[in-house]
C-alpha cells in the first residue's frame, strides 16, 4: 500500500481523469454484463454508497446475515472501473460476483459506460447531488483519500470544480449526460440525494417498483432505518473505515450527510460567482436542482 500516490489529472477522451480509473480500460470496456445486472451511477460524492447499500439490502438481507456483518459495501458492490496496483480490479471483483443480480458501482459519465450494459438492456439506477453539496463533499474526500489528486486549498478546488477539472470530469456535463440518456431509456431511474433525504421510505418506493421487487412493509421500513445516516455512520461495513486507501485521520468518510452544508463552506462571494456560472452552464438543462430542503 505504500507504493500508493496521489493521481494527476489529465485529459482521457474529453474528461478528466486519473490513471487509477484508465488502467483497465480495455478490460473494463469488454466488460460482459448480464441481463439482470444493475448498475449504480453517479458523480462521486452523489450518494454511491447509499443507494448500493438499500439495493443490497433489498436483494440480499434475507439471504445471510454473515454479509452484511461481514462483507464490506465496496466488496458487496464493486467499483467497476478501479484499478489500484496491489487490489484486485473492480473488473475483476465483478466478474467474480456470485450474487444474481450483480450490483456495479461506476462513476463513468454515460458516454463511457460498457457497451454490454446497453445491449444486455441493464437496470441503471443513477443519482445526482446538487452541484453545491456535491463539491463540498468531494473536497473532503479528496483531503482524506490518498489516491485522489491533490486537492489543494477550498478556494482553489472550488474554480477546479466550476472548470470541470475533477476526477470523472464536468459535474454539469455528467448530471446532463445521465438526464438526457435517460429520456430515451426506460433502463434508467435517474434519482436525486436530496430526496432521500427528505423521505427515504420515498424513494425506496420508487426503487422497488423501477427494479421490480416487492418486500413487505416490513421489510421496507426494516431497510429504510437500517440504511439512516447515523446507522450506517456506525456499521463498519458500511462506513468505508477497513477502506485501505482513506485516511479518518483527516475526516469520516461518512460526514455529515446533509443538504447544505455547503453554507458553512462558500463565502458570499464563491457563492455569487458560482450561480452565475452556473446559470449559464444550465441554461438548456431542464433538471432542477435543490441546494436546501
Ligand atoms: S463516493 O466516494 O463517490 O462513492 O461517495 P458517495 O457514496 O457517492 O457519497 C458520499 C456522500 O454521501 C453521504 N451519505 C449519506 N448521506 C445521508 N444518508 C446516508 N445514509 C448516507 N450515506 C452516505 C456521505 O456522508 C457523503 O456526503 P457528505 O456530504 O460528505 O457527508
Amino acid at each position: 500500500m505504500d507504493s500508493l500516490s496521489r493521481a494527476l489529472l489529465f485529459d482521457f477522451h474529453g474528461v478528466s481523469m486519473t490513471h487509477y480509473f484508465t488502467n483497465n480500460w480495455e478490460n473494463v470496456q469488454n466488460f460482459q454484463a448480464r441481463p439482470d445486472d444493475i448498475l449504480i451511477a453517479t458523480y462521486p460524492k452523489a450518494g454511491t454508497t447509499w443507494v448500493s447499500y438499500i439495493l443490497d439490502l433489498l436483494y440480499f438481507s434475507k439471504m445471510s446475515c454473515q454479509r452484511q456483518t461481514t462483507v464490506p459495501i465496496y466488496d458487496r458492490v464493486p467499483f467497476l472501473e478501479i484499478a489500484v496496483p496491489a487490489l484486485v480490479s473492480g473488473k475483476d471483483m465483478a466478474d467474480h460476483l456470485p450474487t444474481s443480480p450483480r450490483l456495479i458501482k461506476t462513476h463513468f459519465p454515460v458516454q463511457f459506460v460498457p457497451k454490454s450494459f446497453w445491449e444486455q438492456n441493464c437496470r441503471i439506477v443513477y443519482v445526482a447531488r446538487n452541484a453545491k453539496d456535491s463539491v463540498v463533499s468531494y473536497y473532503h474526500f479528496d483531503c482524506m483519500n490518498k489516491v485522489q489528486p491533490d486537492p489543494g486549498d477550498w478556494s482553489s478546488f472550488l474554480q477546479r470544480f466550476i472548470q470541470g477539472k475533477m476526477v470523472f470530469g464536468s459535474w454539469y456535463d455528467h448530471v446532463n449526460g445521465w438526464w438526457k440518456k435517460k429520456q430515451t431509456s426506460s433502463r434508467i431511474h435517474y434519482m436525486f440525494y436530496e430526496d432521500m433525504v427528505e423521505n427515504t421510505g420515498q424513494e425506496i418506493d420508487k426503487l422497488c417498483s423501477f427494479l421490480g421487487v416487492s418486500p413487505t412493509p416490513e421489510e421496507k421500513n426494516s431497510i429504510s432505518v437500517r440504511s439512516q445516516f447515523d446507522s450506517m455512520k456506525k456499521d463498519q461495513m458500511a462506513n468505508n473505515s477497513t477502506n485501505a486507501v482513506m485516511d479518518f485521520n483527516v475526516s469520516p468518510f461518512m460526514r455529515k450527510g446533509k443538504v447544505g452544508d455547503w453554507k458553512n463552506h462558500f463565502t458570499v462571494a464563491q457563492n455569487q460567482d458560482f450561480d452565475e456560472d452556473y446559470k449559464k452552464k444550465m441554461k438548456d438543462s431542464q433538471l432542477q436542482f435543490r441546494t436546501e430542503i
